[in-house]
């Protein structure tokens, strides 16, 4: 039935799998014929305080039995206060603009750059580096910025200038120029092959676009809202950046997106803008899943629930070597090169029929994505399950 519909109704632009779920309990999903599945997805890192969270439901509730939408031409108490709790968690001198989704909260960030570079010096700064294998969304600007050749089709040229990518950090000094506004990279390349880059190559780099006056900006949409264990990957590489964008785990499922920046006095009234940005609805779940996540790591829970997935997570690799060529990846974003991009395709379809949902990254990273929630019990399950899937592909 949905299968039909989504055929007929649907843009086909997703290769899709015709599961129909019907209830979610944290890490646990149920389909229509209440089969059951260990979620090591998230929703690609998306559903950070688990699914059908009660406390995250009843704010919603509670907020849009009320008001859920005034528009962004009058304050709105609970997006104040998550800049606020932003700002706090982030330990830096930050302020946010909101926006509805990753690639939103880049093409933010790229306006700020680009409007930095046109009025902070005496001649035009506009280009933006970015780093191959990375990934910062789907609009015609953040396709650009991304560091992969293969997505540049020219099915949707021409596209904006001042985007170029480099292979590796080193390589960016060199690229700079007269015209370089900003750097925007990923600390750990999510979609690109769960790849953490070095810390003291980014420290670097970091202090080195500081003498120069060009903006670092940090994509941390998939890193950012405790994925790595720290708030931001960017406190776990203790580098503070120019912008830091936001999304994916920040709402919990409620489309958010946030453009971090500790340059308060650039944009400025006309600038910039969103209708639902920011609005009461995904403003007051995302405080509330914050709430959740801050109280996660206070109580150690978090940091207790990364070390048991990685040493589940190293049991399967070190059994599994035939298969996996290395384990990558940091806090509860993990990943493990699959030997060929084939073998990848059969562990997925595998651990589907047997009930760990797994994602595909780069082109042959099993990727890892469990809500931070996440229980042990379900941990346990999920990589029983993905063994099972194992044991059959051999
Ligand atoms: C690092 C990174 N940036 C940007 C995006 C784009 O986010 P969205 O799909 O919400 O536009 C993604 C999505 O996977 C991402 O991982």
């Amino acid at each position: 039935m949905v299968e039909k519909l989504d055929k007929e109704y649907v843009l086909q632009t997703y290769t899709r799998n015709y599961v129909n779920f019907k209830k979610g309990i944290n890490a646990t999903l149920f389909d229509e014929n209440e089969k059951d599945y260990i979620d090591f997805t998230s929703g690609i890192g998306v559903v950070s305080v688990g699914h059908g969270n009660k406390k995250v439901a009843n704010k919603i509730f509670e907020q849009v039995s009320n008001i859920s939408h005034i528009s962004n031409l009058y304050a709105i108490e609970p997006q104040a206060k998550l800049g606020q709790k932003i700002a706090q968690l982030s330990g830096m001198d930050v302020a946010t603009f909101f926006a509805n989704s990753g690639a939103e909260a880049n093409e933010g960030a790229i306006k700020i750059a680009r409007k930095y570079g046109e009025t902070k010096f005496d001649s035009k700064k506009y280009k933006v580096i970015t780093l191959e294998h990375s990934f910062h969304g789907r609009t015609i600007t953040t396709v650009k910025a991304t560091g992969q050749e293969s997505m540049h089709s020219a099915n949707f040229a021409p596209y904006p200038e001042g985007f170029s990518f480099n292979n590796k950090i080193d390589d960016i000094y060199n690229s700079i120029d007269s015209e370089t506004v900003a750097v925007m990279i990923e600390l750990v390349q999510g979609e690109g092959g769960v790849q953490p880059l070095d810390k003291e190559a980014v420290q670097k780099l970091a202090k080195y676009l500081k003498e120069k006056d060009i903006l670092l900006i940090i994509d941390e949409v998939q890193t950012g809202a405790f994925r790595t264990g720290e708030f931001l990957a960017s406190n776990l590489y203790e580098i503070q950046p120019d912008i830091i964008t936001m999304a994916k785990g920040l709402g919990g499922g409620v489309p958010i997106g946030a453009v971090i920046t500790t340059h308060k006095d650039i944009l400025t009234a006309g600038d910039h803008g969103s209708t639902f940005g920011g609005n009461y609805l995904c403003t007051s779940a995302a405080l509330e899943v914050l709430d959740i996540l801050d109280e996660e790591k206070n109580s150690g829970t978090l940091d207790e629930t990364i070390i048991y997935f990685q040493d589940k997570l190293n049991e399967i690799y070190q059994n599994n070597r035939d298969l996996f060529t290395h384990s990558v990846g940091l806090g509860l974003m993990r990943g493990l090169r699959v030997k060929d991009a084939q073998t990848l395709a059969s562990i997925i379809s595998e651990g589907f029929n047997e009930g760990v949902l797994v994602l595909k990254a780069g082109k042959n990273t099993l990727r890892m994505l469990p809500p931070l929630t996440i229980s042990k019990k379900e941990i346990d399950e999920g990589f029983k399950r993905l063994e099972n899937a194992l044991s059959k592909i051999k």
